[in-house]
């Protein structure tokens, strides 16, 4: 019994820690900036500053906001990539893991609405889901994954190196949480959805907050 309250408390203190981490997120969103820590081991947190749109609504041609980049990964059947696989279509791109209860499929279900809602344009699109979980999210695992979402969206995967590299180049946030009472372990993480350009640089960064259809009409504005 006591056993049992202890792994509720747990479990109550992981929730909450992870609802204050996202409200915080969100309020730095809503307020122009973000503040994600590029990595666990790294106390100082990046301030990414959104970039301003001119008049008409328009992307500045290099209003890119610094991160991303280039990328050495492994899609979903097993074919090393890198950024340049992509490089004819702009990029969506959503970090997760496959065994994430709630955040990763409701945003991948977003990801879905986004593609459906942009009609013709999501041809200039590539959907791109990349773990934060290489130890558990295996080729075969991320490809039984991905299919449930959209067809065209690719998942990557690839050693731990490869991985913390791209969560570095895009100040992706995901600390594992681990405790001898969770059979599994969780993986708490940032919830950001990334426009990229062709060239994998990132234009935009989207609160889980905006629906599918503001991104979706965002990115029309842009005359990809
Ligand atoms: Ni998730």
């Amino acid at each position: 019994m006591k056993k049992r309250l202890m792994r509720t408390a747990i479990i109550w203190i992981v929730v909450f820690a992870g609802a204050s981490y996202y409200f915080y997120t969100q309020k730095q969103m809503n307020d122009g900036v973000i503040a994600l820590s590029p990595d666990d081991n790294e106390s100082a947190a990046v301030v990414i500053e959104r970039p301003s749109r001119d008049s008409d609504g328009l992307e500045n041609e290099d209003a890119s906001l610094e991160i991303g980049g280039a990328f050495s990964l492994v899609d979903q059947d097993g074919q090393p990539v890198t950024e340049q696989t992509y490089a004819d279509t702009h990029k969506l791109v959503f970090f997760g893991f496959t065994n994430c209860p709630a955040v990763c499929p409701t945003e991948l279900q977003k990801v879905t609405l986004i593609m459906d809602e942009l009609g013709d344009d999501a041809e200039k699109i590539t959907p791109m889901f990349i773990t934060v979980d290489p130890e558990r999210d295996s080729v075969e695992q991320i490809k039984g994954y991905v299919v449930q979402f959209h067809p065209r969206l690719v998942g990557l995967t690839g050693t731990q190196e490869q991985i913390d590299g791209v969560k570095n180049a895009f100040k992706v946030y995901a600390s594992k949480v681990e405790n001898e009472m969770m059979e599994e372990y969780m993986v708490d993480h940032s919830a950001f959805l990334y426009l990229t350009d062709k060239d994998n640089m990132v234009l935009e960064v989207y609160p889980s907050t905006d629906t599918a259809e503001q991104i979706a009409a965002d990115i029309k504005s842009r005359g990809l």
